[in-house]
């Protein structure tokens, strides 16, 4: 799967979600994870991961967001498990191929199709 050219993605991820686990001194939180598997994985070029706090989606598992450039979509995913980063990656993978950031709802991951909490429309309308 290619990119359209000069197509740039941000795959955000929160570090600090929890999962609504207790959190122990010393242990990398679940989002901490999730981002840890994410940064191991070999993105296509202009894809790119970045760590944030809090999307303000915290009782919702491990969250995400999924930005490109001028015309795309926004997307937030949530009630992510960090040993399951390969769903992100197939996520974000098929997100980064598109222009308008408009993944076909039946080439979204299963995951995706049932747990988008916002999706935010562009900056400028296309015409
Ligand atoms: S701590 Fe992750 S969304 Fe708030």
């Amino acid at each position: 799967m290619t990119a359209p050219p000069q197509t740039q993605t941000e795959l955000l991820v929160c570090t600090t979600c929890k999962m609504g686990l207790p959190v122990i001194e010393g242990e990398p939180r679940p989002g901490a994870r999730l981002m840890a598997a994410l940064q191991a994985m070999d993105w296509p070029e202009g894809l790119v991961v970045k760590p944030v706090e809090c999307f303000s989606n915290c009782d919702q598992g491990c969250s995400v967001t999924l930005r490109g450039g001028a015309g795309r979509w926004t997307y937030v995913y949530g009630r992510l498990d960090p040993s399951k980063a390969d769903i992100v990656f197939e996520g974000a993978t098929r997100y980064h191929a598109t222009a308008d950031g408009l993944v076909p709802w039946r080439e979204r991951p299963e995951h995706f199709r049932k747990n988008c909490i916002a999706r935010i429309p562009p900056l400028e309308t296309p015409e």
